[in-house]
């Protein structure tokens, strides 16, 4: 059973560590291995704006480059701080390159706190999806 709660919890905590000078907007992301590993992201800018990296693939990359390959879960948690912003879902970018490793149980919960999160299945986030099986 995935604990919603708890990884709303460590997104929205993730936030705080995020380097975001430029845009102001601080995002926090968590993502749980199927074997229960958690590892955070935070976005991370660039005064060259490309280069900018965002929370989800900061943990992405975290935990691929220490061998995770199956995941359980997401979670987003995004604004300004000290501002009453929306729901923060996952970029265009972000959302493909999950796609890549996004089992069939893959949920996203996108957090505003700890306790006002929506859950969702990976399909309603990126539908139709282009990924590994299309190119067997
Ligand atoms: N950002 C994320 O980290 N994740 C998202 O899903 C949306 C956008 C970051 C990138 C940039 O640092 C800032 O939010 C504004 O776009």
């Amino acid at each position: 059973m995935v604990d919603y709660q708890k990884l709303a919890a460590l997104a929205v905590k993730a936030k705080e560590r995020a380097y975001a000078p430029y845009s102001g907007f601080h995002v926090g992301a968590v993502l749980l291995c199927s074997n229960g590993v958690e590892y955070i992201g935070c976005n991370i800018e660039s005064a060259a704006y490309p280069a900018t990296i965002c929370a989800e693939r900061t943990a992405l990359v975290k935990a691929v480059s220490e061998g995770a390959r199956s995941f359980r879960a997401v979670a987003v948690a995004g604004g300004k701080p000290n501002a009453n912003t929306d729901y923060c879902y996952p970029c265009g970018v972000c959302r493909q390159m999950l796609h890549e490793f996004a089992g069939d149980d893959f949920e996203v919960i996108i957090a505003k706190s700890e306790t006002d999160y929506r859950v969702h299945k990976w399909e309603e986030i990126l539908p139709h999806g282009f990924g590994p099986k299309d190119l067997q």
